[in-house]
């Protein structure tokens, strides 16, 4: 393609080492959309006939059914998917084919063609990431009612219930649904048109290509146009931050499965045993899970270390922003939809849940809360709840089992009405105000999700 200037072939391993056919392919059926479109604007500025256009059309719509059909030959010296396209088009339609590069150039054409098929991803994982919020709420509200210990520091520190805590995972997914949405705004731009960094002296209509391919309207400026990476880096941390979630979730079923905290069961569909300990149920996919996390992490830092010390504005080190792109997509992709089918199947253990929030060290807290409707100042009565567990700790007497006796000795505030705090389900019933889990809560949050997911 650019074989004027030079006597000598490119060395092959410099075509070894330069290629990025072997990736960037999936871009194909963009790169095809994205010609297409600057074709027809070369039309209406008289640069094509009418019968030149239909040929670049039919050829580049041919040569796309082909490589669905897996029928292309790529080519590694001709190093792209867009260099690979275009003189697979001369070869199919002469010289027609010759004129598809006018006032373009690669640097317009792959930052075009990536920002589509950014935009499709996006949409893509939303819906993933929908379907897992889905899944997740219909859970929730399975179990709105089952208690649980809320840990902090992973020590039991209050009730609440298995649909409050799954219903926290859905609000981490819908910030991160929001995230996408947002970063589409600056994905969905059109660069075609900036050139290879200084527009063209052939003026085609910018707002015309951008309408026909569905972006909001053309960059403003060639050179950020062709520089800029900034739509992938946001993406790439939308799903770093996707993955930060899903390993925190990944976390807590590895713990819920495991036989002491026993709050869980994932189905044998979704665990896999040992080639060794024949009693072995492994949660696998939460493991992996956790582990694919640093891979996304992993890709944010490569694309934001690609770009860093790039002097404006094409540099060909940017041709590194595509594999770390496919990798973040596939990944959270597979894992969106493994998480999904396995969530779906899970069960939990509502009598191991209940055993653990039976703990009546759990409402020490109301005790205290108690003590402050009797009028004693927070402080205080934390203190005084303080005493009554160390009593109850040292005469390994459970904490609502304390005699009234006891307490008074402590504090004549507690009354014989105190030990009343310890009813698990009054105490969840109590915790009505908003963002709290009582069930009641929980079935309201549940309606409102479904209301919103469907
Ligand atoms: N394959 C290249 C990339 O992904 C396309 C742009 C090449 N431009 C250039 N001036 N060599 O970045």
């Amino acid at each position: 393609m650019w074989k004027g200037r030079f006597s000598q072939q490119t060395a092959d391993l410099v075509q070894q080492f330069g290629e990025s056919i072997s990736y960037d392919w999936r871009l194909y059926k963009h790169d095809v959309r994205g010609s297409i479109a600057h074709a027809r604007a070369q039309l209406n500025a008289g640069l094509l006939t009418a019968d030149e256009f239909a040929q670049i059309e039919a050829g580049l719509r041919s040569i796309e059914a082909d490589i669905d059909a897996g029928n292309m030959e790529w080519s590694i010296a001709l190093e792209d998917v867009h260099m690979n396209i275009e003189s697979e088009l001369t070869k199919r339609i002469g010289a027609a084919g010759g004129k598809l590069h006018t006032a373009r150039s690669r640097n317009d054409q792959v930052a075009t063609d990536t920002r589509l098929y950014c935009r499709e991803m996006i949409d893509v994982t939303i819906d993933l990431i929908r379907d897992l919020q889905r899944v997740l709420v219909t859970k929730a509200e399975q179990y709105a009612e089952s208690v649980v210990p809320g840990y902090t520091h992973l020590q039991r520190g209050q009730p609440v219930t298995i649909g409050h805590h799954l219903l926290a995972y859905v609000e981490m997914l819908d910030r991160d649904a929001d995230r996408l949405t947002d970063a589409r705004k600056r994905v969905n731009i059109s660069p075609l048109g900036s050139g290879a960094l200084a527009g063209s002296t052939i003026n085609l209509d910018r707002h015309a290509i951008a309408a026909e391919l569905e972006f909001d309207r053309p960059t403003t400026n060639s050179m950020d146009a062709i520089a800029d990476r900034d739509y992938i880096a946001e993406i790439l941390f939308a799903l770093a931050l996707v993955g930060t979630h899903l390993s925190r979730f990944s976390e807590d079923l590895i713990l819920w499965t495991s036989a002491e905290f026993g709050f869980a069961t994932l189905s044998d569909a979704h665990t896999t045993g040992s080639s060794l300990m024949p009693q072995k149920k492994n949660p696998d996919v939460a493991e992996i899970t956790r582990g694919k996390t640093g891979r996304l992490y992993g890709n944010l830092v490569a694309l934001l270390t690609a770009v860093k010390g790039l002097p404006l504005t094409y540099n060909r080190d940017l041709q590194e922003d595509k594999e770390p792109l496919f990798d973040s997509i596939d990944t959270i992709s597979l894992t969106l939809r493994v998480n999904t089918e396995m969530i779906a199947a899970m069960e939990i253990n509502e009598e191991r849940t209940l055993a653990a929030a039976s703990d009546p060290m759990l409402l020490a807290t109301d005790l205290a809360d108690y003590l402050v409707k009797q009028g004693v100042p927070f402080r205080s009565a934390h203190e005084l709840v303080g005493t009554a567990v160390a009593l109850s700790v040292e005469t390994n007497t459970p904490l609502d089992k304390l005699s009234d006796e006891q307490l008074q000795n402590i504090s004549e505030s507690y009354g014989p009405d105190a030990r009343e705090v310890f009813d698990l389900k009054r105490a969840l019933a109590a915790r009505t105000n908003p963002g709290a889990p009582s069930p009641q809560n929980v079935r309201s949050e549940c309606q409102r999700w479904s209301d919103k997911l469907s």
